[in-house]
């Protein structure tokens, strides 16, 4: 009889356990890998410096992306993508853990597309775009604002999340990352990334404001 109460609070004891833990593996996935439109390759066209405003982005599974092309649309600016010399691939999973690896090592991904330093300098506006990865900057970010001279110019941030809606510490990592120029953390636009899809008014009627 004792023995078969010992077994029976075991039993429950593994189900609590395994509840538990599946309840995490949920609670992670949803909050980490959220909705997204979907990443467009096709390449922007190549930044001419013909305007004073340009439009960067970060973007895995579009979100930012999506929100980058009506901004450059918006105010008629020209459009970066920061692309990873190595990408991503396409499995959330093994993005989440390289993502992690790299920020915990201050990894600093090759990036395989370059404004020509002369181009970048005729812009003075930046809006600056990514997802919040692991609550801060994706690395390929770091790389970017610590590749070229963005002293005087200003940085306008926009994101997307999944539940970072404060941008985590990312807006303070773009302040600390270009330390001479003026970011507007306070005026940048978070999203949600399940409601970017339906946000372009809001998006666009953020822009206008600059
Ligand atoms: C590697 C990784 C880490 C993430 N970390 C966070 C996080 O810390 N906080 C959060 O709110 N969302 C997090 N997310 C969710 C993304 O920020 C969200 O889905 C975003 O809208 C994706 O934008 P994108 O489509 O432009 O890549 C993470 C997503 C990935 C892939």
């Amino acid at each position: 009889m004792e023995k078969k109460k010992k077994i029976k609070r075991v039993i429950v004891i593994i189900t609590i356990g395994v509840l538990l833990i599946a309840a995490a593996v949920f609670i992670v996935f949803r909050f980490m890998g959220g909705s997204h439109v979907g990443i467009d390759n096709n390449p922007e066209a190549p930044p001419q410096g013909n305007i004073n405003t340009l439009v960067v982005y970060f973007s895995w599974s579009g979100n930012d992306q999506k929100m980058a092309r009506w901004i450059a649309e918006e105010k008629g600016a020209d459009i970066f993508r920061i692309v990873p010399a190595d990408d991503y691939g396409s499995d959330y999973q093994a993005c989440a853990d390289r993502a992690k690896s790299e920020l915990d090592n201050g990894t600093r991904p090759e990036l395989a597309e370059h404004i020509d330093s002369e181009i970048m300098a005729k812009y003075d506006t930046i809006f600056l775009g990514f997802p919040v990865w692991w609550y801060d900057l994706p690395m390929p970010v770091w790389t970017f604002l610590e590749e070229y001279d963005l002293s005087g110019k200003t940085i306008i941030p926009f994101f997307s999340h999944n539940g970072s809606s404060d941008g985590a510490n990312t807006l303070n990592r773009v302040k600390e990352l270009a330390p001479n120029s003026d970011v507007k953390a306070d005026d940048a636009i978070s999203i949600n990334g399940g409601k970017v899809a339906s946000s372009e008014k809001q998006v666009k009627e953020w822009a206008d404001k600059f």
